[in-house]
């Protein structure tokens, strides 16, 4: 029998200096977006992709993150005694999405370390990595598209989006080539929305930009990475970067666990990575919730004409 990916590693080791002073004592993970934290929607989302297993790569002070997975016992009997059902249901839901594990990267090398940090977890499998600071709406199943290009294709399958000139050089900048795969093979990506990956760079300098595609936060990786990592020399910022070793998996041979895909994404991606993507995360995710989106889309709408309220 064919078993499917089932395993997701989530970084979470980052010290959130964007968001200080709030994140002094509480992980940037944590902070609401609405009334959900952030890492709750990242874990739900694994979790509709089919990837109940979970590993949290966290650091010092990020004990709270565990907390947050795991059953309450006082909190939910005292919410059994009040008879307040809907919120004892909220409470145990982020403990019944997956298996939430954990491990410490114990220095913060980079996020290709942080991923290495994930190795004798994952084992020999093919997983999925999530990184927090991306939040992909429900209702684009990228990650189902990614794992169903990778059940087809094998090797690595990561992320793609097309940004402008100037913001190319946040993030990761893929050179890509049309992919024999072609039509995209699952829901929610329209037609040659896949291609072949050939280089890769991480915050690329004017010179160094390959394309218009940035690398963003979901990455389905064979195992062969973990090798690629132990001997990866620091790159941009000083840093183990996990571009750089990807990079090396689009070089390899298809059967040493080389080759890498892209999937292009054009849906709805929030990010909470700094304080003017966090408040318009949370103003789209506020506008659509269910108890006060209606309310606050209509009080939005009369401050965005009246400002200085
Ligand atoms: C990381 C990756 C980068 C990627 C980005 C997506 O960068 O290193 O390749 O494009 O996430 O959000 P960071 O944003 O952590 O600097």
């Amino acid at each position: 029998m064919l078993v499917g990916i089932s395993k997701a590693v989530i970084p979470a080791a980052g010290l959130g200096t964007r968001f200080l002073p709030a994140t002094k004592a509480v992980p940037k993970e944590l902070l609401p977006v609405v009334d959900v934290p952030a890492i709750q929607y990242v874990v739900a989302e694994a979790a509709a992709a089919g990837l109940t297993d979970i590993l949290i790569v966290t650091g010092r002070g990020k004990d709270a993150i565990a907390d947050h997975f795991d059953r309450a016992p006082d909190l939910e009997r005292m919410l059994d005694a009040k008879g307040d059902a809907a919120r004892l249901a909220a409470v145990r839901v982020p403990s019944e999405l997956a298996t939430v594990h954990t491990v410490r990267q114990g220095e913060p090398h980079g996020l290709g370390h942080a991923v290495w940090c994930a190795r004798d977890h994952v084992g020999g499998e093919p997983f999925a990595v999530l990184l927090g600071d991306d939040l992909i709406d429900e209702r684009d199943p990228l990650l189902t598209a990614m794992l169903a290009v990778q059940r087809r294709a094998g090797g690595s399958v990561i992320t793609l989006m097309p940004v402008s000139a100037e913001q190319i050089a946040l993030y990761g900048c893929a050179g890509v080539a049309p992919s024999e795969l072609g039509v995209a093979p699952s829901a929610g990506l329209p037609e040659g929305d896949v291609v072949r990956v050939e280089a890769l760079v991480e915050k690329p300098t004017p010179s160094q930009v390959l394309s218009h595609y940035a690398v963003i936060g979901r990455y389905v990786l064979h195992p062969a990475v973990f090798d690629v990592l132990e001997r990866q020399e620091p790159g941009r910022g000083g840093e183990i970067q996990l571009t750089d070793a990807i990079a090396t998996l689009a070089t390899m041979p298809a059967d040493q666990g080389g080759g890498v895909h892209g999937v292009v994404f054009r849906g709805r991606r929030y990010d909470t990575g700094d304080k003017l993507d966090y408040l318009k995360a949370v103003v789209c995710l506020a506008s659509r919730h269910p108890d006060v989106g209606g309310e606050f889309r209509a009080w939005l709408t009369d401050f965005a004409r009246s400002p200085e309220e």
